[in-house]
């Protein structure tokens, strides 16, 4: 039943979710109310369904809010938000190099990386991803400027003082301004606080910056351009609230 607007697209999901097959949601729905256990019958078929079109399983949650009486919810918008993000990957000629590639960076490039390694940025920033694995220490050389205490604000537990999620840096090149507090404008101020505060080597020469920022910027990755594409604006009905820009 949702052959035709199975997509898999963000915009196949928000299909789903509003338009196309919501009579039959609408069905589902209304016989889930008198036979509880058709849900869980229903569920696990649209789940088939979206394995056999390689749509996944985040999808389930968005097609799920469509069964639910009040599906505009903060918890519900963050999850679609996450669902879409998951999906939002922007594969680059680093890729290429992970994959075997090695001609895939240029000398510079490939330089860069190696300071990368050596000067130990990897114990954080590390994985395919370049980091977003886990919380460190900001300033574990030396105390770091900053009033904010990172993760301590919310565990109260002594030991997370400064600690800050340990960000990815794919894409860093278009991620400015850098760090919590967005304090830093220029790649090149993050890179040389981080070589400062966080590791032993302390400062990269002239020659490995260059590198390491050479490095850095071949990270940024291809857009999907269909993925990330505005979706059309689906035609109201009879129930659809009037905007309330308030
Ligand atoms: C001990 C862990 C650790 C090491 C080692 C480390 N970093 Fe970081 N890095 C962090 C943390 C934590 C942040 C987030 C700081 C913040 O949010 O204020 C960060 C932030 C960054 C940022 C800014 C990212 C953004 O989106 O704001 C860059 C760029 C960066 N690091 C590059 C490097 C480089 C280059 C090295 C090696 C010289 C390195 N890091 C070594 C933990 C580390």
């Amino acid at each position: 039943m949702f052959s035709g607007t199975l997509v898999t697209s963000g915009q196949g999901i928000v299909e789903i979710a509003a338009t196309g097959p919501r009579t039959e949601l609408g069905k589902i729905g209304k016989q889930a109310k008198a036979e509880p256990t058709m849900l869980q019958t229903e569920t696990r078929r649209i789940v088939r369904l979206l394995a056999i079109t390689g749509l996944g399983a985040c999808c389930v949650v968005v097609v799920a809010f469509a069964l639910t009486r009040d599906p505009i919810t903060f918890a519900n918008v963050a999850r679609a938000i996450g669902a879409f993000e998951r999906k939002l990957v922007t594969p680059g000629r680093f890729d290429k190099f992970l994959g075997g590639d090695t001609s895939a960076l240029t000398d510079p490039e490939a330089k860069g990386l190696a300071a990368f390694m050596d000067a130990g940025c990897v114990a954080c920033h590390m994985g395919p991803t370049v980091g977003g694995t886990m919380y460190q220490k900001l300033g574990l050389m030396k105390p770091y400027p900053t009033k904010d205490e990172g993760r301590f604000q919310e565990t109260k537990n002594e030991a997370d003082k400064f600690f800050f999620k340990v960000p990815s840096l794919r894409n860093i090149d278009k991620t400015a301004p850098y760090f919590h507090d967005g304090s830093l404008p220029q790649l090149e101020d993050a890179v040389k606080v981080m070589v400062e505060y966080q590791t032993a080597k302390g400062k990269f020469s002239d020659e490995e910056l260059q590198n390491v920022l050479a490095f850095l910027k071949s990270l940024t990755g291809e857009l999907p351009g269909d993925y990330i594409k505005e979706p059309a604006a689906l035609p109201p009905s009879k129930t659809t609230p009037k905007p309330d820009p308030s």
